[in-house]
């Protein structure tokens, strides 16, 4: 989704911007630009396309130690280089970089044209440039604020202005923002990934918040009255190094690999062998907040929300508390009722997600108790989310989400178990799952090993136009996770259904050319499982099995993929790593950008 990064010091801001730029190439994005301030005023460069192309194709002399640059992924109008951001005024003085979407646009486009000026975009973003020229306040912070009483909806915006060459003016509204401290030159960012490598002092604009960044530092208001807010800068605990790939040829594969050890990093500290317990001081819940949940909403969205189901399963399974998952995106538009002694879990990577963060504001309006369980510290849902359970799975860049995934499933294992042990689980079984989430991440890292038995298993799916991923219970969630990310980064169409679903209706499908990838753990339904895999085969149905080496498949010819078992209440995250190696495996064989799928965004920040 869109970025955005500023610079303002000593160097040349361009250089500075653009690399900050394709730092945030993996969100996803149509179109690049950039801004700088320098003695020749305000230049702008930007078009459709990558951020290299429009580094190569920058004007000669592009100069300024004061810059912003976007990349775009459109929302109002294709992707196009009017389209593409910064956006300007008539005369060019005002420059304006946004993410998120202006509601009320086109009255004010329609406002602006009336009063004789002349639109050169499809964007919502131009009507800031030209509401911040006509303002008549005396100092940037002034026009800015003017433009921001003006429109209705989301933002996180960079201005600069030909007359203030000293200064950016940012301003945040439900899209992220942070502010960098460097040595006599700061930073602005939509992500910290963009700045990491210069600084890891930062200020997170709240919502609501504006700030001033020159060369020397920053100053936080209220855009109402540019009263002070006085936010103050922190060390954020970030490894730049973690932002890079290294030797791994993909993200997506660095973060596969990268388990074994990110779920030891959710684990640690938080496991009493004593007591078969889990301690998650984050949720600020004790026994008796812990035992008066009579229920357990998860909210997510995409894989968070497939997750959610796997934990929802969790908890329903170990603290015998109904609970299940909804998508994020859909539920307050059902006017959901909110019940006071229902725990909402609302469950995100990057904690930015728009659809998540406004479910979660859905419940605290109506006074429910929402806890985060969340990858990004410090990010939105984080911070609006009652208590929460931190992931510490590092950074996670490539869109396809892998190890932040695995620890969402810890994490809700986690939940379950310490709402289990105030309940009815009892110390034995508590103790049981404490010991198998201790075996986890070796048993992890057996599966990743077995890598190089599933290359040509993907590239056989690759080839199918169509096909199915089928699980039941606690193995459907597993089955749609799947499917998620096959489709996501190998671009073919997968469909994840209840292997109980199959008969009743989509075995019609099933013919040669139609494989199934089928989940199918030794548990109390392998049986069954096994009966509706002779079905597809009976069919000529092709079949893929992610299963137990207990599995008897009988005379099915199924390509077996077989993972270790740890206790059937966690198999299901053991039973999800082959799945991803197999959609990694089929888009690289498809020759697909593994990082940066088409059309998709690693955070979604828009409705
Ligand atoms: C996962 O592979 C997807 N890229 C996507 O479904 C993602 O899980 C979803 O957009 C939610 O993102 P979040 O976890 O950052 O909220």
């Amino acid at each position: 989704m869109c970025g955005i990064v500023g610079y303002i010091g000593r160097q040349d801001a361009a250089p500075v911007v653009l690399e900050g730029l394709t730092r945030l190439e993996h969100r996803g994005y149509d179109s690049a630009g950039v801004a700088v301030l320098g003695s020749r005023g305000l230049r702008v460069a930007k078009q459709a396309g990558r951020v290299r192309d429009l580094t190569d194709a920058l004007p000669r002399r592009f100069a300024g130690t004061t810059g912003i640059g976007h990349t775009r992924w459109a929302t109002h109008g294709p992707a196009t280089d009017a389209n593409a951001h910064p956006h300007t005024d008539e005369l060019e003085r005002v420059a304006v970089v946004h993410n998120g979407i202006l509601d009320n646009s086109a009255a004010l486009r329609a406002e602006l044209t009336a009063a004789g000026v002349e639109l050169t975009s499809d964007t919502d973003t131009e009507v800031l440039a030209h509401l911040v020229a006509r303002s008549d306040a005396d100092t940037l912070e002034g026009k800015v604020r003017d433009a921001l009483a003006a429109v209705v909806g989301t933002y996180g915006l960079a201005v600069v202005h030909a007359d203030f060459p000293d200064r950016i003016v940012v301003a945040r509204n439900g899209s992220p923002l942070v502010v960098g401290v460097g040595d006599k030159e700061m930073y602005v960012a939509s992500d910290l990934a963009a700045i990491v490598r210069h600084t890891t002092t930062v200020a997170v604009l709240d919502d609501g918040e504006m700030a001033t960044v020159t060369a020397a530092g920053f100053s936080t208001l209220r855009p109402s009255d540019l009263s002070a807010t006085g936010k103050t800068a922190s060390q954020v605990d970030v490894d730049a190094s973690a932002y890079d790939a290294g030797e791994h040829e993909s993200y997506m594969r660095k973060e596969m690999l990268e388990q074994p050890t990110t779920a030891q990093a959710v684990l640690r500290g938080r496991l009493d062998d004593r007591f078969g317990t889990a301690h998650l001081g984050g949720l600020d819940m004790d026994a008796r907040d812990l035992r008066a949940v009579r229920r357990v909403k998860v909210l997510g969205c995409g894989s968070a929300y497939y997750v959610g189901q796997m934990g929802a399963g969790l908890i329903e399974e170990l603290a015998r508390i109904p609970a299940d998952a909804e998508a994020a995106s859909e539920f307050r538009y059902r006017d959901p009722v909110i019940e006071p002694d229902t725990l909402y879990v609302a469950v995100s990577q990057s904690g930015e997600t728009i659809d998540t963060l406004l479910a979660v504001q859905e419940v605290r309006r109506k006074g429910g108790r929402c806890v985060g369980l969340v990858n990004v510290v410090g990010s939105a849902i984080a911070r609006e989310c009652d208590g929460g359970i931190y992931l510490h799975a590092g950074p996670e860049v490539a869109v396809a989400s892998t190890k932040a995934l695995t620890n969402m499933f810890l994490g809700f294992a986690l939940l379950a178990l310490q709402l289990g042990r105030v309940r009815d689980l009892s110390i034995a079984d508590g103790r049981r799952l404490v010991a198998g989430l201790e075996r986890l991440p070796a048993q992890i890292e057996e599966v990743l090993a077995g890598e190089d038995d599933l290359v040509e298993v993907a590239r056989g799916l690759a080839e199918a136009r169509s096909l199915f991923f089928i699980g039941r219970v606690r193995g459907f969630p597993v089955a749609r996770e799947g499917a998620q990310k096959f489709k996501e980064i190998s671009y073919c169409h997968a469909e994840a259904y209840q292997t109980s679903e199959l008969k009743h209706g989509p075995l019609a499908l099933i013919d040669p050319d139609v494989p199934t990838v089928a989940v199918v753990p030794h548990d109390e339904l392998t049986e069954r499982n096994v009966a509706a895999l002779h079905e597809i085969a009976a069919r000529q149905g092709p079949l893929v099995v992610v299963t137990h080496e207990e599995v008897d498949l009988g005379e099915v010819g199924a390509r077996r993929i077989v993972v270790p078992r740890n206790e059937p209440e966690l198999d299901p995250i053991l039973l999800t790593i082959p799945l991803q190696l197999l959609a990694y495996h089929a888009a690289q064989h498809l020759g697909h950008d593994i990082d940066k799928p088409r059309n998709l965004a690693k955070s979604v920040t828009v409705e």
